[in-house]
C-alpha cells in the first residue's frame, strides 16, 4: 500500500526557533483572541498575535513549491487550488516555476488577500472554508491546504475535508499534531488558533473515518 504521509514542510516549520513558556504567560487567552480574527495583528502585528510581520522573502518556498510541483507531476496545464492560501506567497512561488499554471486560493483573511502579490491576487478570493466550495468535482488537478483543518472545530471538519476531497483528483493537507506528552504541552503553549489538538494517531482515524484518501502531513512543536 502507498503511504500517504508525507514529508515535504516539515524542515521549514522546524527551521523557526519557539520560546513555549513565554508565549503562554504573555496574555495568551486575550492573544488567542486576536488571532482568530485572522486580520492584520495575526500577519504583520507583534509576534505574541501570529507571525509578527509575514513578508515575501525571495527563495524561501521555492524547495517546497519545487517538491510539490515533482511529487504531484505538475505541469503548465494543472490547476491547483490552495484552500486556506493566506497572502498567496506559495501559489506565486509555483506559479514562478510553472508561469501557465492555474491556480486559485480561497482564505477568510482579507488582510491576507490584500497583502498577496500582485500578479496573483485576481486568483485569490476572501472566503469561509467551511463553506461549500464554488468548485466542480475534481476540477482541480490538486487541492493543498496547509495549516488550516486544525483550526476548525471537529463538527466543521467532516464537511470541509469532503469538500476539499471533492473539488479535486488529488489532495495534500498539512495540520499541526503530535506524538508525545512533550509535543503536546509544547502545541497548547504555542498555539493561538488550533481547535483541533490530535495525536497524529487520532488524525489518522479521523480522516479514514471521513473517507480521506488524499495525502497529508503533520508539523510538530518540538
Ligand atoms: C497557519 S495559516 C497558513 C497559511 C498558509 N496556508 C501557509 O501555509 O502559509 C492558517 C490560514 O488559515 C486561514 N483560515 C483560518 N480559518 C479559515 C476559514 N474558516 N476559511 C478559510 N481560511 C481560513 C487563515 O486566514 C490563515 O491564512
Amino acid at each position: 500500500m502507498i503511504s500517504k504521509e508525507l514529508f515535504l514542510l516539515q524542515s521549514n516549520h522546524n527551521k523557526t526557533k519557539r520560546n513555549y513558556l513565554y508565549r503562554m504567560q504573555d496574555e495568551k487567552v486575550n492573544c488567542m483572541k486576536v488571532a482568530k480574527k485572522y486580520e492584520k495583528d495575526y500577519w504583520d502585528g507583534k509576534r505574541r498575535y501570529g507571525y509578527g510581520g509575514y513578508k515575501y522573502i525571495p527563495g524561501r518556498l521555492t524547495k517546497v513549491a519545487q517538491k510539490i510541483i515533482n511529487k504531484f507531476k505538475l505541469n503548465n496545464s494543472s490547476k491547483i487550488l490552495d484552500l486556506g492560501c493566506g497572502k498567496g506567497f506559495l501559489l506565486f512561488e509555483i506559479k514562478k516555476i510553472l508561469p501557465n499554471i492555474i491556480i486559485n486560493g480561497l482564505d477568510i483573511s482579507r488582510h491576507g488577500i490584500k497583502c498577496s502579490p500582485k500578479s496573483i491576487k485576481k486568483n485569490l478570493r476572501v472566503y469561509d472554508a467551511r463553506r461549500p466550495l464554488p468548485f466542480k468535482d475534481k476540477y482541480f488537478d490538486l487541492a493543498i491546504s496547509f495549516g488550516l483543518f486544525h483550526n476548525f472545530e471537529i463538527h466543521e471538519l467532516e464537511k470541509s475535508i469532503l469538500e476539499f476531497s471533492r473539488v479535486s483528483k488529488k489532495n495534500y493537507m498539512m495540520v499541526e499534531s503530535y506524538k508525545n506528552d512533550k509535543e503536546l504541552f509544547n502545541l497548547q503553549c504555542w498555539a493561538l488558533t488550533c481547535n483541533s489538538f490530535f495525536s497524529t494517531k487520532e488524525w489518522k482515524w479521523i480522516l479514514k473515518k471521513f473517507g480521506y484518501k488524499g495525502y497529508y502531513e503533520f508539523i510538530f512543536f518540538k
